[in-house]
């Protein structure tokens, strides 16, 4: 008898083959020497997290170059273990801040003065595993060491919970939930030229420049202590400890001991599983919010939480933060607030909630999937699925896009975006 559900499931495999075809198109045609930039219209650059989710994706398909990928990023390491957010490999002009704005050289390659989540750690363990190649191990293991050391020592008040220092340390640049702090305090006159601002077709579904000079003003102020962070923690108005950023480090923490243990060394693999411990129980105590039923940041300055309903919270499962019972609450936001919309997981629900702008509502590929991957580890196989279901449906219906309206599927921001193309290789590994 003719079996037209064969036929069905023979036509999407080939479709997703020849979507996985583009997506390594995609980040072929991003790469530059030993590095992929996130999009050829807005992103010239290397960006840390941006890479560690771009050599996630590559690790089952192109080893060498999900290899390559991380030891560039690493060897931007500033000496205090600082992992800057962007590595200025090249000149190029119209970005802004460039290099001249940050004025800072490691190894005579310019990089920026913040940092990122450190995804980097759980991208290694990933390459690691599928390639068991103890030469890159070795390679990188000093830097992402002194990297966590350095979150510790240097970006923490209690060696528990990690704190950021400007919004675009989140990653989540312009999230309602960093609104008030941003309030609090008074950039100045500050004069500079973004090209997503020029941009007609861009302005509306990108930070304003109400945002912008305030970020702006941060990287000048921070610039003036020359990246200090002892006096940035007494002179810096942004002072947060993002729930995000805090749930990549302890899970960062988890894979870092992981590895030490598959190199032998039993007296670091303890250290950082204590580590990891030790922050996840701060975390939980300090950033629950029991009425919004997630985890929410903190506001060092004005000593207070932000409380916003927002992806952030819902990706502590990628650290295994919440209690059993934390998670009960949690599974509940996830079902009531976050997936009544077409297209899983708005980046933010909420007051201030905007389909098309940037980290205010959107969907992004990358907070889907540690949102799934955390998911999983709570045996929620089931809410997993329907979120990589989503991602795969958006980027299959779309293209590579940089986020997505939630309600409408539509793409937003730049077209070919790297970590899109990337994870989507991750999700459809095995289909
Ligand atoms: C940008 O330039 O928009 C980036 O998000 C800063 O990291």
């Amino acid at each position: 008898m003719d079996d037209g559900r064969d036929e069905d499931t023979n036509a999407d495999r080939a479709a997703t083959e020849e979507r996985r075809t583009e997506a390594l198109d995609v980040l072929r045609s991003n790469r530059a020497e030993g590095y992929t930039i996130p999009s050829a219209t807005l992103y010239p650059f290397q960006w840390n997290w941006d890479s560690a989710f771009i050599a996630l994706g590559l690790a089952g398909v192109e080893p060498a170059a999900a290899k390559e990928e991380v030891e560039s990023l690493c060897a931007a390491t500033w000496e205090s273990g600082l992992l800057p957010h962007i590595v200025f490999h090249t000149d190029a002009e119209g970005y802004f801040p460039g290099p001249e704005e940050w004025g800072v050289d490691v190894e005579e390659t310019a990089t920026s003065g913040i940092t990122q989540p450190p995804m980097v750690v759980p991208a290694v363990r990933r390459i690691y595993e599928e390639t068991g190649d103890d030469g890159f191990l070795d390679r990188v293991y000093p830097a992402l060491e002194r990297h966590l050391e350095w979150w510790v020592r240097e970006r923490s008040f209690d060696t528990s919970v990690v704190y950021v220092r400007h919004p675009w340390e989140t990653g989540m640049d312009d999230s309602p939930a960093w609104t008030d702090p941003l309030a609090a305090f008074d950039p100045g006159e500050v004069v500079y030229e973004r090209e997503d601002r020029k941009s007609d077709e861009l302005a509306d579904q990108r930070p304003t420049d109400w945002d912008y000079d305030r970020y702006v003003s941060l990287v000048r102020e921070a610039r003036a202590v020359d990246w200090d962070e002892f006096d940035l923690r007494e002179s810096c108005p942004f002072l947060v400890e993002d729930a995000l950023t805090n749930a990549i480090f302890v899970r960062a923490c988890d894979d870092f001991a992981a590895l030490a243990a598959a190199r032998g060394d039993d007296t670091a693999a303890t250290t950082w599983r204590e580590q990891a411990e030790q922050s996840r129980e701060a975390i939980r105590d300090r950033l629950w919010d029991e009425e919004l039923g997630t985890f929410v940041s903190y506001d060092r300055v004005g000593d207070r939480k932000l409380e916003a309903n927002s992806v952030a919270g819902l990706a502590s499962v990628f650290g295994e933060i919440p209690t059993k019972q934390q998670f009960e609450r949690l599974r509940r936001t996830l079902r009531d607030d976050l997936l009544a919309y077409e297209f899983a997981v708005p980046s933010y629900v909420g007051d201030a909630f905007d389909p098309d702008r940037y980290w205010r509502g959107p969907v992004w590929i990358n907070t889907n999937w540690l949102v799934a991957d955390g998911l999983r580890r709570y045996g929620s196989a089931d809410l997993a699925d329907r979120i990589d279901r989503d991602s795969r449906r958006l980027v299959e219906r779309e293209g590579f896009f940089e986020y997505f309206n939630p309600e409408t599927g539509e793409g937003r921001g730049s077209d070919r975006f790297s970590w899109s193309a990337a994870l989507y290789l991750e999700l459809t590994d095995s289909a």
